[in-house]
């Protein structure tokens, strides 16, 4: 691809910016997500910390408070990242309304419409056979693909900060958590793994084009 090329695709300045502090802060935060311990109180009143990943049914209301439990730092960060990384996606929430090159939401969402339906089975048509291989098409060639995972991690990334804020103000450090906290809780980290997924085919997407001489992190860099 001539640089020319690349130029015309480029993202506006803003997408470009807002891309290097959001997958700054995304991967983080998966990390400390990972890593942290979730303060909980366990059933029976004893206070504890645990880990949130097994689904246990705190189904007791009306428990007589115990606690607080102890919030440990890897936990106090992850709540205050997470605050931080939903007032991120607010601000591309708004760039999505713009004109933008690159911003707005029908350049993110092509399978919401009929041409853009088309244009995504022409070009799983056309480059299935590549991708088995390891091998990307340019972007000059079609990117509703590449355009839908990209949508995708920012609608995943709204679930978990959305999620993520209901949990901030609901769960409990001094009881077990109610039934709905339970529920949004799993749907938190459903949607880490569908995250996890989508980020690991973005990154592999990446490095494949860089490697073909696609040149495309000259058009997301905040430099550029
Ligand atoms: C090592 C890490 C990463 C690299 C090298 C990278 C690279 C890129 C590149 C080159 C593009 C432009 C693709 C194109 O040509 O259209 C892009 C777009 C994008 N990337 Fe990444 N990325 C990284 C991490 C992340 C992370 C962690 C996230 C989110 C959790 C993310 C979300 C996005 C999104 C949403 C777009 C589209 C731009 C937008 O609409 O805001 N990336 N990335």
């Amino acid at each position: 691809m001539t640089t020319q090329t690349v130029k015309d695709q480029a993202y506006a300045k803003s997408i470009r910016i807002f891309h290097s502090i959001f997958a700054l802060c995304m991967i983080s935060q998966l990390a400390i997500g990972e890593l942290m311990d979730v303060p909980e109180v366990e059933d029976g009143h004893e206070a504890s910390i645990s880990w949130v990943t097994p689904a246990v049914a705190h189904e007791s209301h009306g428990i007589p408070q115990v606690g607080p439990v102890e919030e440990t730092l890897g936990f106090e960060v992850h709540e205050y990242l997470g605050l931080f990384i939903a007032s991120l996606l607010v601000i591309r929430i708004l760039l999505a309304m713009t004109s933008l090159p690159g911003a707005n939401w029908r350049h993110l969402l092509p399978w919401l419409f009929a041409p853009g339906r088309s244009q995504l089975s022409r070009e799983i048509k056309l480059q299935m056979s590549g991708w088995k291989s390891m091998k990307l098409a340019p972007p000059e060639d079609g990117e509703a693909v590449a355009r839908s995972v990209h949508g995708f991690i920012l609608l995943a990334s709204i679930t978990m900060a959305v999620t993520g804020t209901l949990l901030y103000f609901g769960w409990s450090i001094t009881a077990p958590q109610t039934m709905w906290v339970e529920l949004v809780a799993e749907v938190h980290e459903f949607t880490v793994v569908v995250l996890e997924i989508l980020l690991g085919a973005h990154i592999l997407a990446v490095i494949l084009h860089q490697r073909q001489g696609h040149h495309i992190i000259d058009r997301i860099k905040p430099s550029a």
